[in-house]
């Protein structure tokens, strides 16, 4: 079962019940969906579909622009569908869909539009948290990038000076003295060098560590998206992550400095996400449980099997948040490692 999306402005507009928001209705709508409408309209329904290209008049529309689905009740949906949208490409399906039918493909873009919010919310809070704090570290990194820039040019006249000094031992226009103090100096500009790009090789891993920490929280949020969690856990999750990045890097005098990040608030959050979801895992099982006890009938093992793969990828979306959630927790350990003894 999932959520019906949030109805439009439009608070007179007729809208499909929550209720028909099955699985079963939203899988058969994308079937449906798929092999007759997706050559135009896009397999996202984001308006890319095959025949999208050579299409000069009407383009198909985006069937995920949220402010046209906010504007547009679902009898307007099923309308259009079912009589298409005379002078454009968009024909009438009526004699090709039951009424059933044009449900569950309204259904199924409704739930599309959802899933495309989702991922945009996803997208912005990873953006916020992880983006910026990469950038944080590349400006650092180009401010390294000069000194060694201004190092190497040192270095090279060190050693053509050296080069010259010593013809002129050879033909005693100076002191053996006066070549190991440029000795000496092309020494120290070359550990200089190889401090400053040790330096560098840590931003470069601090930015490897900021960018798996990106992808974890993102693999994290796909499979929340794809198991179209409930609003509340969703939100908990984009919380996470904002205070799992932000303003964790900044520059204070030329100086890349790294906060804490709220190592218990995440966890606290993490265990919320990983408590609802074992919640859900138990009552499925009990749920299959009873199933099993009952006399087995082909519509009964159908269910139990369906049961069965949900407790599976339910199962698997915690282990999921558990081991990513741990691995986050690892990286942003070295990370504070990484920037001591600046
Ligand atoms: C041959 C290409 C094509 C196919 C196939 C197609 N559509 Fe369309 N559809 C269009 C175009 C073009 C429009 C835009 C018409 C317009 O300008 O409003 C459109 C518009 C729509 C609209 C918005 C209507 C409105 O009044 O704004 C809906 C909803 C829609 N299509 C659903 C579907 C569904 C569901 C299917 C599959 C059963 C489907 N379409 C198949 C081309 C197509």
């Amino acid at each position: 079962m999932r959520h019906s999306p949030v109805p439009g402005p439009d608070q007179n507009g007729y809208y499909i019940r929550k209720r028909f928001y099955t699985e079963e209705n939203i899988q058969a709508g994308r079937e449906f969906y798929s092999i007759n409408c997706a050559v135009c309209h896009g397999q996202e329904a984001d308006g890319t579909g095959i025949r999208a290209e050579i299409m000069t008049e009407a383009k198909p529309r985006m069937l995920t622009n949220l402010d046209w689905q906010n504007t547009h009740d679902d009898l307007y949906m099923l309308r259009s569908i079912k009589y298409g949208v005379p002078g454009t490409a968009m024909t009438p399906w009526g004699d090709f869909t039951s009424s059933l039918q044009r449900m569950q493909l309204v259904i199924f873009i409704r739930s599309l539009t959802e899933e495309t919010e989702r991922r945009g919310q996803l997208a912005t809070a990873l953006f916020q948290a992880f983006d910026a704090a990469q950038m944080t570290i590349e400006n650092a990194r180009i401010e390294e990038y000069t000194n060694i820039d201004t190092t190497q040019k040192q270095y090279g006249e060190t050693k053509r000076e050296l080069e010259k000094i010593k013809d002129d031992i050879v033909t005693g226009k100076a002191t053996p003295e006066q070549a190991s103090v440029i000795f000496k100096k092309e020494f120290d500009l070359l550990a200089q060098l190889q401090k400053q790009k040790e330096k560098d090789n840590k931003y470069t891993d601090l930015k490897g560590s900021v960018k798996k920490e990106f992808d974890l929280y993102q693999e994290i949020g796909k499979a929340l998206i794809n198991r179209q969690v409930d609003e509340e856990t969703f939100n908990d999750f984009l919380n996470l992550i904002k205070i799992s990045g932000e303003n964790r890097f900044s520059i204070k005098e030329k100086h890349l400095t790294i906060s804490p990040a709220p190592e218990k608030e995440i966890a606290a959050i993490g265990q919320k996400i990983i408590n609802m979801l074992n919640t859900t895992i138990a009552n499925l099982s009990k749920e299959n449980h009873l199933e099993e006890g009952k006399i087995q009938t082909p519509a009964i093992a159908k269910k139990a099997a369906h049961l069965t793969s949900e407790i599976r990828d339910y199962t698997k979306l915690r282990n999921l948040i558990v081991s990513n959630l741990q691995e986050a927790v690892r990286e942003r350990e070295k990370e504070a490692k990484n920037i001591i003894g600046e």
